[in-house]
């Protein structure tokens, strides 16, 4: 098969929330046929913020079967645990021997991370972008999906491919292909904010869950939320990301989930106030997440099936990583 690659992680941190779903799984899901595709649960990552092992575990096999029931075939794309290929960390480190201290401080996710995170700022949130470096690394990608927040890490990514390129690549022998990150713009769901204060995004570990809208939210979850979600002043429905951030979130979520574009919507609430744009989004959302939920329910109940989806996933991820990881100790001068 020469389809380009495409490789795209979350961490199984918090629940999966439609921040997520919008700005990456429903973009993966259109592009599987296009690509070769690798999902990694990157579990590596999610430490880098203490968890509760009951809860990562559990959290794990959630997302796998959210994953497929959002539509992701794992016959088709390869779907992993990052700590299951050990290719990722032993990268990771060698690329670590390569990124400037000066590089890793200015990222603001480490900042924001950092203040949120203050008793506990380790050695593996700071280099956390590395280690991001090292799965889009490892298995030769073309295209990265993310979302707008990781734009940042994705030009680290780049830059240390060209490092590496720079000191070992030859003609004959190239070594890192050069990734380009695919990041939607914001009407497309590049970056969906938080339901209490749209000037931020909207994040599944918010410790504030009227926040969010977690793709396992019950109906009358849902409705609560959408209901009590902060607006603008002013009653006109009008799509204005300075003026009126509310709206515009609520807009573009609609729009994505009912696949309308924005000016329809807009011109269908005219002289309506905001609670009818409001009843509609809950509704819409509703009846958007209960096919997927029923689907999770059942595949959720049968952990040998997923466990055995991982198993290959991780075999093939392996195979691929290791062809990368061979060449690299090559390079370097390892025996
Ligand atoms: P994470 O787990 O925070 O988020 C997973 C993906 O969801 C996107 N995202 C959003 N998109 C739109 N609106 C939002 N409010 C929103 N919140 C999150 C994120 O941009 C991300 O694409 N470092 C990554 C995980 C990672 C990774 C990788 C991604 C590790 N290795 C390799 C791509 C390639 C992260 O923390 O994502």
């Amino acid at each position: 098969m020469n389809n380009p690659t495409l490789l795209s992680g979350i961490q199984p941190s918090g629940k999966l929330m439609i921040g997520n779903y919008l700005g990456v799984v429903k973009q993966w899901v259109t592009m599987q046929d296009e690509y070769n595709c690798l999902f990694p649960l990157v579990d590596l990552h999610a430490i880098t913020v203490r968890q509760d092992p009951k809860l990562l575990r559990q959290r794990s096999y959630e997302f796998l079967s959210l994953y497929i029931a959002c539509g992701l075939n794992p016959k088709k794309s390869t779907i992993f645990v990052q700590s299951h290929v050990p290719q990722h960390a032993q990268f990771s480190w060698i690329l670590n021997c390569f990124t400037y201290m000066g590089e890793l401080n200015r990222m603001t996710q480490f900042k924001d991370k950092s203040q949120k995170h203050a008793s506990n700022i380790n050695a593996g949130l700071y280099s956390y972008p590395v280690l991001m470096a090292a799965d889009i690394l490892l298995y030769q990608s073309d295209l990265v999906p993310v979302g707008e927040d990781q734009k940042q890490h994705l030009e680290l990514c780049r830059n240390l491919a060209q490092r590496l390129n720079h000191e070992y690549a030859t003609e004959e022998k190239p070594l890192l292909k050069m990734p380009d990150p695919y990041i939607p713009p914001k009407t497309s769901g590049g970056r969906i904010m938080a339901l209490q204060d749209p000037t931020v995004k909207m994040s599944k570990s918010d410790t504030n869950e009227q926040n969010v809208i977690f793709l396992l939210d019950d109906p009358k979850t849902i409705e609560k939320k959408i209901k009590r979600c902060v607006t603008d002043s002013g009653s006109e429905i009008t799509y204005d990301e300075k003026t009126k951030p509310g709206i515009a979130n609520l807009l573009t979520i609609y729009s994505l989930i009912t696949q309308q574009n924005i000016d329809e919507i807009v011109q269908s609430y005219q002289g309506k106030g905001y609670g009818y744009l409001k009843v509609d989004l809950a509704e819409a959302l509703i009846e958007h997440l209960r096919p997927l939920q029923e689907k999770q329910k059942q595949l959720i109940s049968d952990k040998a099936e997923l466990d055995k989806i991982l198993t290959r996933g991780a075999k093939a991820a392996q195979e691929l990583a290791q062809k990368t990881l061979d060449t690299i100790h090559q390079k370097i001068g390892f025996i």
